[in-house]
């Protein structure tokens, strides 16, 4: 658990990219499932959600897909079509009045979906590997219900670049709907993950085979993204060494790999995920170092991390800020909370996915 009570240098503001954050109190992405459907749309409530939670040193979203296909759950939010882009549009003002920053998450999830998510239309990854992922529908009842995904089809060398031309459209989108930044999704067994991982990836083209070329399909989504934005914009979330969605592996190697690549493409940070909140042996002081000597950006550290924690690696210099998920679920004055040691909220798994305002935007702050 936090514990909070510390005058920290967690208060201490902290430059990444193009944005400075007064805080490195950040807001980890969360799956909420309540955008409008049909349409996948950002609606009143979201940026509600949202607005309450600008004290965060960074927002980064919720993972929005890219494209129809890259959808993996109901009632998660787009961000490919205009109406979501007016939608997101309503999100980023709510939160810039109230000082606020925020970055879109771009998420496809490739082969972690369903038919019944993507208009009828197979999954796909980066092979035809089957594996039995768990999608979230919608139930008779409208709320969530677990389905195994099926066998996904694997993307040819033509369906990889329109799905980078993808990545580079959320891109703009993200810009024209006054976002402050992109961070895109390249952990947790998703589709750049799926390229990245040998369980995942058995393609023999340059897109398979040896590290190099199972990194080839991330990097292009960051060059995309870059080209379509600005590196100074862009960051990018990895999840070394984590078991989500069966992807685990030794990837340290391929995590400093990437991380050099990020850095002489000046990518304003990287965003670590680390196994400790759902699975995979924990990283090592080590594995920080090396990171930290590969990459010349922001580092944010995240995964069930404790307050100590992130005060103990901040001041080793391995990380610049912390990443918090359930506690800002239940907290939206979490930063505040943090500052002054008041006590915290306790969050409510039952209403984490899908539902209304309950369990959403009605959990107290400490002026309420
Ligand atoms: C989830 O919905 O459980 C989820 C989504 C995206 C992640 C991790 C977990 O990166």
């Amino acid at each position: 658990m936090l514990q909070p009570g510390v005058n920290s240098s967690l208060f201490e503001s902290l430059s990444v990219g193009a944005v400075t954050l007064p805080n490195r109190v950040l807001m980890a992405p969360l799956t909420r499932m309540r955008a409008t459907d049909p349409g996948d749309v950002p609606n009143p409530l979201m940026a509600e959600y949202y607005r309450q939670r600008a004290g965060a040193g960074l927002i980064v979203t919720e993972g929005t897909q890219i494209s129809p296909v890259g959808k993996g759950n109901m009632d998660t939010p787009g961000i490919y079509s205009d109406e979501q882009v007016e939608g997101w549009r309503l999100i980023t003002d709510a939160v810039h009045a109230e000082g606020g920053r925020i970055a879109a998450q771009l998420w496809h999830v490739g082969r972690v979906s369903h038919e019944s998510l993507t208009g009828g239309v197979q999954p796909v990854s980066a092979s035809a590997t089957e594996y039995r992922s768990r999608a979230t529908l919608k139930g008779p009842d409208g709320l969530p219900q677990r389905a195994d995904s099926p066998t996904p089809r694997r993307l040819s060398v033509e369906e990889i670049a329109s799905t980078v031309a993808d990545y580079a459209r959320a891109a703009r989108n993200a810009r024209d709907a006054g976002f402050d930044l992109v961070e895109i999704h390249g952990a947790h067994g998703y589709l750049v993950h799926q390229f990245l991982g040998t369980a995942s990836n058995h393609r023999e083209d340059e897109y398979g085979g040896s590290q190099e070329n199972r990194a080839r399909f991330a990097l292009e989504v960051v060059d995309a993204v870059t080209a379509a934005w600005s590196p100074d914009r862009t960051g990018i979330r990895i999840s070394p060494q984590g078991s989500f969605n069966g992807l685990d592996e030794d990837d340290l190697p391929m995590a400093l790999h990437l991380a050099g690549e990020f850095s002489r493409r000046g990518l304003a940070f990287i965003h670590l995920s680390e196994p400790d909140w759902a699975g995979g042996p924990a990283l090592q002081d080590d594995f920080r170092k090396e990171l930290r000597a590969a990459y010349d950006g922001a580092i944010f550290g995240a995964g069930a991390y404790t307050f100590e924690k992130a005060e103990r690696l901040i001041g080793l210099d391995l990380i610049d800020a912390v990443a918090f998920g359930r506690s800002f679920i239940a907290n939206p004055d979490l930063p505040e909370r943090l500052r002054t040691g008041a006590e915290l909220n306790a969050p409510v798994p039952a209403t984490f996915y899908g539902g209304d305002a309950q369990g959403y935007t009605d959990y107290p702050t400490l002026t309420a």
